[in-house]
């Protein structure tokens, strides 16, 4: 914000006051989007309730002037499911907020606000179909969605785990899906936005390849707003891949100009990424892993103001075993903001 102070001095009787008077200018700020990331971290903001090892994969929107966030769980045994947390206005609050368990699961889950029908969108995986999505007039309540309707029926090749971590994003005209595979490939998929809500097929295309480890899953993807346009190079668009690297999980960065388009490193190594132990500030987690960049909009667009990054993420103190279980391990929701 642009702060224009005009002051006026007054001596009056040896007694020097100063009246002050400042003006908001309505011209909007604009910022760079970084190629090298610094961030702070919070330490972990909450702890799971009573018979939930870990809370994962974050969604988060701003419902009203607060935050709502999704996430996925897993138990202390085998099982994967999903929650809420109660609104809470600042991120602190997230320790003490009630955990509203789904009583049918949405892991995995990606929540947004879609403006042209007025009704909410949870995206998620391993529900009927290989992503399945539920709607609502009301998202703060965890059980009051719609029964499970197909978002996506296809399948992939060269992937165990299958479509993996969903995310969907809109522009003007066309609803894209983007998903994972723990296979080193991104896909994606599209509809035009007046089919939407609905089931995007069978059909894929790989956008982006690499190793495994290189381009693992928990894709996002979102619409930049307040970018300096000297620094875009045309691009508005930005997508998050989890990686794994040899300290641990860690996000790379690409840009494009379009969402049908390709995609160009913003900022994609380990020692130079996105959001990784080399740059979270982060002194509980090596792990910046599966979360949401905290939205300015809660619509399709998915836009984030790149004045003001700021990443919802999972961590995990680095001494944590489970016995070998990917499920158990206690991840715990963070937040990382952008130093510049
Ligand atoms: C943050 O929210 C909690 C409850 O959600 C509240 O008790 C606390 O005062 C808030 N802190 C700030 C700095 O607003
Ligand atoms: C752009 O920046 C202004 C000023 O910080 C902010 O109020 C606004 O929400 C931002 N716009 C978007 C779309 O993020």
């Amino acid at each position: 914000m642009r702060l224009a102070e005009k002051s006026i001095s007054l001596l009056s009787a040896g007694v020097a006051l100063l009246a002050s008077e400042t003006v908001v200018s309505a011209q909007p700020t604009t910022c760079d989007l970084p190629t090298t990331y610094r961030w702070t971290s919070t330490g972990a903001l909450a702890t799971p309730k009573t018979g939930w090892a870990s809370l994962k994969d974050f969604t988060t929107v701003n419902y009203n002037g607060q935050h709502l966030v999704y996430a996925t769980t897993h138990d202390t045994g085998s099982k994967w499911g999903s929650m809420s947390f109660g609104l809470v206005s600042n991120w602190t609050g997230l320790a003490t907020a009630p955990q509203n368990s789904m009583t049918s699961a949405a892991v995995a889950p990606t929540l947004f606000y879609f403006a042209p029908k007025s009704t909410w969108v949870l995206s998620y995986q391993w529900g009927p179909t290989a992503f399945s999505y539920r709607t609502s007039k009301d998202p703060t309540d965890a059980n009051g969605w719609s029964a499970a309707q197909p978002l996506f029926t296809g399948s992939i090749s060269g992937s165990s785990t299958g479509p993996i971590d969903q995310t969907v994003i809109g522009d003007a005209t066309t609803m894209y899906l983007f998903f994972a595979g723990d296979n080193g490939k991104i896909y994606r998929a599209s509809m035009p936005i007046g089919d939407f809500p609905g089931n995007f097929g069978t059909a894929s295309t790989v956008v982006m390849s690499d190793t495994s480890n290189n381009l693992f899953e928990a894709v996002q993807v979102f619409t930049l707003a307040n970018q300096s346009l000297d620094s875009s190079g045309g691009a508005k668009y930005l997508m998050l891949v989890e990686s794994i690297g040899s300290g641990g999980r860690y996000f790379r960065s690409f840009t494009a100009s379009s969402l049908g388009g390709t995609w160009t490193a913003n900022a994609a190594s380990e020692s130079r990424p996105f959001a990784g132990k080399a740059n979270s500030g982060a002194a509980w987690t090596i792990d910046i892993s599966h979360g949401d960049l905290v939205r300015s909009n809660p619509d399709q667009t998915m836009t984030v103001d790149v004045c003001d990054l700021q990443l919802l993420y999972q961590g995990r103190d680095p001494s944590s075993s489970s016995g070998g279980d990917y499920g158990t391990l206690p991840y715990r929701p963070g937040l990382l903001t952008l130093l510049r």
